[in-house]
């Protein structure tokens, strides 16, 4: 498939490194991260091509505004900000970035892991508030607990390999892993029902989808040993959000390490805020390695496209 590309706007903070290469290939680039939804609205018909991160909401209305469109890429994993069903009704091809963000993100799940377990967060902010408080901040070892992982794709499976290095036992599960596959990377399939009473910390890396919204909920967090762990650095949702905040009152649930959060910024910061969380602002994929691979990618499969090479996306 050959496609003509333009004009491309790109909405959102992406690497210059993206606008270079579309440049370089002839196409006409505007960047412009400031846009309300209404500007949006009226300079969208001028491009035949868009490119996002994760602020951009692009809505059908925007795409059916988009009377030229022809393309809309998110330089990053996650299509959620991209109506797809919108875009497949108006014939516009949607391309994301998987793989591009995958270290980086495997890297902050394991940074939450270990700062949970050594209340990383909370001793920090009382040092800066002049406390010298050894006895509050007692860690417990990662060396031989249990970390289970749900949704074994690409970041779940580097998560797995860097925290076996702490001697760690990796338990999973994911529907479209065969048992043989995990076990090859040292982590045992396992159903969910016999993940829950041996999990000491639950990391979760799916998609925000039916299946998977409130995986984790008050009817899980119970099945759970007392004290386990959770982290989610993949999507809002996933871990039902007043659920944990009633784990984490109760003790069932010791901390959680959040990078993600329903609403994004969260109008509500309880659980930001709450003592057990260490929080991060959606950091998954804020390296410079990750931005650079993320925003080189996309451009280079805007131009594949323009050149009638092969789709690419996940
Ligand atoms: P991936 O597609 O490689 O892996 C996701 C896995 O989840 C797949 O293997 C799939 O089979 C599995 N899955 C689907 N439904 C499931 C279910 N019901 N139970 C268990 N597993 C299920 O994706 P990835 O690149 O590893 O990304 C994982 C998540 O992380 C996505 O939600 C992505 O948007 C998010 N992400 C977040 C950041 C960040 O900045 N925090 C960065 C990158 C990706
Ligand atoms: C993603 O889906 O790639 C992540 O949410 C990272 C991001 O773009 O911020």
């Amino acid at each position: 498939m050959v496609i003509q590309l333009r004009k491309v706007l790109i909405s959102d903070e992406v690497d210059q490194k993206c606008v270079e290469i579309l440049q370089k290939n002839g196409i006409e680039v505007t960047k412009n991260t400031k846009l309300s939804k209404d500007e949006l609205l009226r300079i969208i018909p001028e491009y035949d091509g868009l490119i996002v991160r994760s602020a951009t909401k692009v809505t059908s209305d925007v795409i059916e505004a988009g009377k030229n469109l022809k393309i809309i890429g998110r330089a990053g994993t996650g299509v959620d900000n991209i109506d797809a069903e919108a875009a497949t009704k108006n014939g516009v091809i949607v391309m994301n970035t998987p793989g591009g963000n995958t270290l980086s993100a495997a890297e902050h799940t394991c940074t939450l892991i270990i700062a949970l377990t050594r209340n990383l967060g909370a001793a920090s902010m009382s040092m800066k508030e002049g406390k010298w408080d050894r006895k509050k901040f007692m860690g417990s070892e990662l060396y031989g607990k249990t970390l289970a992982i749900i949704g074994l794709g690409r970041i779940g499976k580097e998560v797995a390999l860097r925290m076996q290095a702490f001697g760690m036992k990796t338990i999973g599960f994911d529907p479209l892993v065969k048992p043989e596959e995990c076990a090859a990377w040292d982590t045992e399939w396992l159903s969910l029902d016999d993940i829950w009473p041996q999990a000491d910390y639950i990391t979760v890396h799916t998609p925000l989808i039916p299946q998977t919204k409130h995986l984790l909920n008050d009817t899980t967090f119970a099945k759970c040993k007392k004290g386990v762990r959770v982290v989610n650095c993949a999507r809002g949702g996933i871990i039902e959000e007043a659920a944990l905040l009633r784990a984490l009152e109760s003790g069932q649930c010791a901390g959680a390490g959040l990078d993600v959060f329903v609403e994004e910024p969260p109008k509500d910061y309880t659980l930001a805020k709450h003592p057990n969380v260490v929080a991060t602002p959606h950091l998954g994929a804020s390296t410079v390695e990750a931005q650079t691979r993320v925003a080189e990618d996309i451009a280079q499969q805007f131009v594949d496209l323009v050149q009638g090479k092969s789709l690419f996306g996940a």
